[in-house]
């Protein structure tokens, strides 16, 4: 059932090819991204699944499900409140919906609202065993503009689901896929929420796999510094949604054949409305040669489709 499914599912992929040698992110082909290529040999060995969530409104999210060779589920983020019926239906879909474990990388509402909005409006929708995270002392947050953790953390203390507090290192198994976290939180230096991510590396079905969160600058290079080429991975989230987020050198030590982009068609193009392109604030087109210069190939970007990685 699942299978048939995924095969209807993996259609609606959205597929950028960035070969062009003068490339130019505003002239990306978009009949190639419509058609695509689905005719890549599978990523994994052992009939484990990526699926990246779609954005179920215009704004960006994150929500990734990682689906063991036989159907246990992991979650990383989830997306905004407005996110939270489909990926139940995903779990549902897989496993009649029974989590095995459930990350949040960092506490900002783009990530944690389907969470949020299971733990208070449908307590029964999943079966969740325990919440992973490692979000700053409430105190480190305050003064700050940014209140999201002020506003998340009260909700899981009063669902009384079990949290566990990620330290470096951390290593969890289901069913034969490994997630390792490969951080957690510093205090210093100062820096933004997003930048307080936790990265978790996932080893599934012969490749590997890497969740960033919306990781920047700060956390990247102590990352580049612990781990240099071990970094290597032949997946990546691309953080931030693809903007703003960790830097080229980064992406340079990941050296992924495939990144998966929780992006919008809006924030791809970093359009104001989808029709003028190029003409918004954000950096995704600076990102996009990075992965061209870096000599990725394989690029899935949401665009308000489920993609399903097999
Ligand atoms: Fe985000």
């Amino acid at each position: 059932m699942f299978e048939k499914i995924m095969k209807m599912t993996v259609c609606s992929v959205a597929i950028a090819a960035l070969t062009a040698s003068a490339f130019n992110p505003n002239e990306v082909d978009r009949e190639k991204m419509l058609t695509g290529t689905n005719h890549y040999e599978p990523m994994f060995n052992d009939g484990s699944r990526i699926i990246m969530l779609k954005e179920c409104s215009m704004t960006q999210m994150t929500g990734i499900i990682v689906k063991t060779p036989h159907d246990q589920v992991i979650i990383f983020d989830g997306g905004n409140l407005v996110d939270t019926d489909n990926l139940i239906d995903w779990v549902r879909l897989i496993n009649g919906g029974k989590v095995s474990a459930w990350f949040l990388t960092h506490p900002h509402n783009d990530h944690y609202g389907v969470l949020q909005k299971i733990l208070t409006e449908k307590p029964d929708a999943l079966e969740i065993p325990f919440v992973a995270h490692d979000f700053p002392p409430m105190e480190w947050c305050e003064g700050s503009s940014d209140k999201e953790l002020l506003e998340i953390q009260p909700i899981l203390d009063k669902s009384g689901i079990r949290q566990v507090r990620i330290t470096k290192g951390m290593k969890w198994t289901y069913d034969g896929v490994t997630v390792t976290a490969l951080n957690q939180f510093i205090s210093e230096p100062k820096r933004s929420i997003n930048d307080v991510s936790i990265v978790f590396k996932v080893e599934l079905g012969g490749k590997t796999f890497m969740v960033t969160g919306d990781v920047h600058e700060i956390t990247s290079d102590r990352l580049i510094e612990e781990y240099g080429d071990a970094l290597k991975c032949d997946i990546v989230q691309v953080s931030h949604h693809g903007q703003n987020g960790a830097p080229k050198r980064f992406y340079e030590k990941v050296n992924p054949e495939m990144a998966l982009w929780p992006t919008p068609y809006w924030l791809w193009e970093n359009s104001t409305d989808g029709k003028h392109l190029g003409n918004f604030i954000y950096k995704t087109n600076y990102t996009k040669c990075w992965f061209q210069e870096i000599g990725c190939k394989r690029h899935y970007i949401t665009m308000g489709h489920d993609v399903v990685i097999e």
